[in-house]
Order: C-alpha cells, then structure tokens, then sequence
C-alpha cells in the first residue's frame, strides 16, 4: 500500500473524529460510561491471587515477576472507562497483554483482581445466567479468525447469535439478510464459508455481531489475517458502520495506522500495562515516554496534529483580519491554506482569535519539534488566549 494512500486515511479519520467530537459535545449530558474498568490484573500462574494484593510482587519487572513466581502478569493494574459512542483502540506490540484484556471484559478469562461494570452492572459479580446473557446480548465479539461454523451458510452463520437467543427461524433469516447486506453481502447468503474469500469471511463474523443488536462490539484484531486492501475496506466498513449508527467500540490491534484511523481515543499497552491513554492527537503529539515515542515515530504529524497545539500566541496586531482557521483544522490543511494564500493564518474560536500560525509553526510540527523550534519533541503546550 502507498505511503499516500496510508496518510490520506489517517487524515480522513482525524476528520472524522472532528466531526464525532462536535456531534458528541452538541448532544445531551455525559452518560455514565459504557464500560468502567478499575486496577484489573490478570496473572496466569501458580498462587496468581497473591500478586496483585503483594507490595512485594506486584511491582516486579515481568521477567522478574516469572523468574521468582513463576507467573506472567498479562494485565497489570489497569484502569480505563469507554464511553457511549466510543471507538476505544487498545494497542500494543504482540504479548503485551490485549486479548487477555478484551476477554477479561467478558470472563471469557476470569481477572485476577480489581473491578469491571458494563452499564453500571458489575460483570465480577454476575453468575452463569447473567455472564450468558451479556456475552449474547450486551457485548458481541468479532475475532480474528472469524469463528464461523464450516457447515453453515452465510446466513445461517449471521443469524446463529439470534438462534441461540431464541428466536424464530423466518424472524433470525430476515435479520440475518438486513445484516448481510448492510456489511456487504447481499447474494452471499447461501455460500459456506469455505467459498469466501478472508474478507468477506470476516465480513459474516461482523454481520454475526452486528445481528443481535449488541451494546458493544468487541474486536480482538479482526483484521490481522487480511491483504492490506481489504483490511483497508473493513477498517472503512467499520468506520461507517460507527458513523451510522454510533455503536460503542472496543478495537484492539498491534497496528498503528489501524489505531489512529479508527480510535477516538487508544490505550497503549506494554508489559500488560496502559502506558499512555489518549486521542490519536494526544499520543502522537506528547508520547508519555520513549517507549511510546519509539512507538509513533513515522507517524505523518500534520495528519493527526491540529492547528491549536500548533498555533502561537497572536500580537495585537494580529487579532483582526485575513483568513481564518478553526481550532481543530489539522496542519496539513493549514499547510494547504497557507501555501495558497501565502499570509500568517488567525486560528478563530467562537468568534475570538486564540492564536495564530505562521509558516515555522507548520514546519515545527512537520519536524517534530515544539513552538520555539528546538530541543523535545512538543510537549503540546497550551497557548495563552488573546
Ligand atoms: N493461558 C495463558 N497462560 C499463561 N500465559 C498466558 C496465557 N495467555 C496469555 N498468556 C501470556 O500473557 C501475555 C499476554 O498475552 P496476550 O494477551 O495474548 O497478548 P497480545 O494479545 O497483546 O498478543 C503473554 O506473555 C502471554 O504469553
Ligand atoms: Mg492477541
């Protein structure tokens, strides 16, 4: 895939999260969180129980941790809450803890220690008949190797979810159908999966969750096994499908171009920690430490950095005239603009001018470095406000 094509849908996506952010903060007060996940371990191994609770322990290096325990903490002390609405990105290079994460929002692992609500139900606490039901109704997975029965047809595989809850055969076959064609299946329905190609495979996986109407779709890397051009598709199917209808998302991936197209926020894991929870501008703009600096390196700044982490402060004389930019216009418009129009930009909020770019604000973020054009990468300092 080219690098342009690669960049275009980074920039795309910063757009998009402009647009979810300004739906989002148009609508009404913020509900409680979807998912609230607080100091959550999970540690495989003999006597996992006492590490969590073990000042001794708990802190150990995870090779230490295994040399003298013999236990691998694959979730360490780990605490987010996703919001309604949210596309929540958990990354992290292999083995840093992520499936084991997702499963434990489940129990399809059962946490070592800590606590976990879905819609303020406390999952820890649920029995048999509860944990079924939110595993069937409240938070489908997509998997990523799709999971689906060999002998069943599309739809069969698309209504399966639907079958288990109960419902009737022509009820689960029509949804199924609106499912179908919703991801881009229509006149598939009666294939196997074996006469499908790995897109179109993970497309029923996606239908199968869709079909029972979930809460939250979890996705532990759903796309990992596919040609980088139909990864591409889906990660857009996912994208519009999160447009339309506003669904509660956890992604997890070790892909970084796939985190920052779809997240409205990412957690980085390493060693089964989250070492930086942030937007996508957040992250590649102030990495918390060199670990996640490393991580984002590549990353086309312009494309996900906006104009008010870019932008000084404005003289006076600046405070009036010439073109105008909103806070959230990403630098590679501004760059567009500016080499249009050849002047200083007015960065504009609700009608006030909060600063100004010039043309070594651009070039700063293009190089990776802060406002003065030297030393750190930008820290992402707030400027004062004219
Ligand atoms: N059932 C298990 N028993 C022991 N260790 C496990 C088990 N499952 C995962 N692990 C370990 O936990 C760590 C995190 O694994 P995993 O959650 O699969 O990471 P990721 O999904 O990020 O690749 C790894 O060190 C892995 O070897
Ligand atoms: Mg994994």
């Amino acid at each position: 895939m080219s690098e342009t094509h690669e960049s275009a849908g980074i920039a795309e996506n910063a757009k998009n999260a402009e647009d979810k952010a300004a739906a989002k903060s148009a609508g009404s007060a913020k509900s409680a969180p979807v998912i609230s996940v607080r100091n959550l371990w999970k540690v495989f191994g003999p006597k996992s129980h006492r590490i969590p609770g073990d000042p001794e322990l708990k802190d150990l290096s995870a090779a230490e941790l295994t040399k003298r325990t013999g236990c691998t903490a694959a979730v360490r002390d780990v605490s987010f809450d996703v919001q309604n609405g949210e596309v929540f990105v958990v990354m992290g290079l292999s083995g840093s803890g992520k499936s084991t994460l997702v499963r434990c929002l489940t129990r399809l692992i059962e946490p070592t220690a800590g606590t976990l609500e879905i819609d303020s139900h406390d999952v820890l606490g649920m029995d048999k008949a509860r944990l079924r039901e939110l595993r069937r109704k409240r938070a489908a997975m997509v998997f990523q190797n799709f999971g689906l029965l060999p002998h069943r047809t599309v739809i069969d595989n698309i209504a399966y979810g639907l079958e288990i809850q109960g419902m009737a055969k022509a009820e689960r076959r029509a949804k199924a159908a609106e499912m179908a064609e919703k991801v881009g299946l229509a006149g598939l329905g009666q294939r196997r999966p074996v006469e499908l190609s790995g897109g179109q495979q993970q497309r029923v996986g996606l239908a199968r969750a869709l079909a029972v109407d979930p809460e939250v779709l979890l996705f532990d890397e759903p796309f990992s096994a596919l040609d980088p051009l139909i990864r591409r598709d889906m990660q857009e199917e996912v994208i519009r499908l999160h447009r339309e209808e506003g669904r509660t998302m956890v992604f997890i991936t070790h892909d970084l171009s796939e985190a920052l197209r779809l997240g409205d926020r990412i957690a980085l894991m390493r060693d089964g920690e989250i070492v930086q929870c942030g937007t996508p501008e957040e992250i590649v703009a102030t990495p918390a430490d060199d670990y996640v600096r490393d991580f984002v390196r590549d990353v086309p700044r312009e494309q996900v950095i906006s104009v008010r982490r870019a932008m000084r402060p404005a003289d006076k004389s600046e405070a009036n005239g010439g073109a105008e930019l909103s806070p959230d216009t990403l630098v590679s418009d501004a760059i567009e603009t500016m080499a249009r129009g050849g002047e200083n930009l007015r960065v504009v909020d609700d009608g006030r001018t909060i600063g100004v770019i010039d043309y070594a604000c651009l070039l700063n973020v293009v190089a990776g470095l802060d406002e003065d054009g030297e030393g750190e990468p930008d820290k992402g300092k707030e400027v004062a406000a004219v």
